[in-house]
């Protein structure tokens, strides 16, 4: 099934960043630098959720309305009083040319909502914060349901055998990477 050969192929990418991630939360001391976060996320997603919509097909996708979206980041940085970012520039994103890459590009968008929780419970008892965390806490109690959703969307046999999907998605983790190397 192309949901476990995206898990299993994509694995280390994750891995990578997840580590980033947590070394930069670590290290997290105050408000500010949460909004820091917070501008990193949203200048990545912000540009590569551009790029999605440009090339999802949106009937393969039915609840993609429906789907997290870049908006929350805005509501968060805003509500801490920051300035919303531009996005990032298509040369620090990944190549999303068509609906496999798109599709390749949200799953490690939409994969995200999974660590969120996680994300934002460290956040929370790090700065004592309960405001500017809906990014992170997605779709709260029904993020497994969303995510089992979105699973059937890859699982459709028109997506085998989606090597340019899991490279599309290798690509997203690679380049965020990237990305929080240049901005963190
Ligand atoms: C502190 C940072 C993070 C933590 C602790 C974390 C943790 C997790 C956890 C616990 C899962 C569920 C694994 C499972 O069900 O077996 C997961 C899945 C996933 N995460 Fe993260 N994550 C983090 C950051 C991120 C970020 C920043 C992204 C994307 C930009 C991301 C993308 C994904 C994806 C695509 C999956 C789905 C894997 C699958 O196919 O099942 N994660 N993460």
């Amino acid at each position: 099934m192309l949901s476990i050969q995206l898990k299993e192929q994509t694995k280390e990418n994750h891995q990578i960043l997840e580590k980033k991630l947590i070394q930069k939360m670590r290290a997290m001391r105050n408000k500010q630098n949460y909004l820091d976060l917070l501008t990193i996320f949203y200048s990545y997603f912000g540009g590569l959720e551009k790029l999605i919509n440009n090339h999802l097909i949106i009937s393969k996708v039915p609840d993609y309305a429906t789907r997290r979206k870049a908006d929350q980041l805005t509501d968060d940085i805003a509500s801490l009083g920051g300035q919303l970012p531009a996005v990032a520039a298509t040369q620090f994103l990944p190549k999303i040319t068509n609906h496999e890459e798109a599709l390749g590009a949200l799953y490690v968008m939409e994969g995200s909502t999974l660590g969120g929780k996680i994300i934002s419970q460290m956040i929370s008892k790090q700065l004592g914060l309960d405001e500017a965390l809906s990014f992170f806490k997605s779709y709260g109690e029904n993020t497994i349901m969303m995510w089992e959703r979105f699973q059937l969307v890859l699982n459709q046999s028109e997506n085998f055998p989606g090597l340019a999907i899991i490279s599309s998605a290798n690509d997203t983790f690679g380049k965020f990477s990237e990305w929080f190397d240049l901005n963190a």
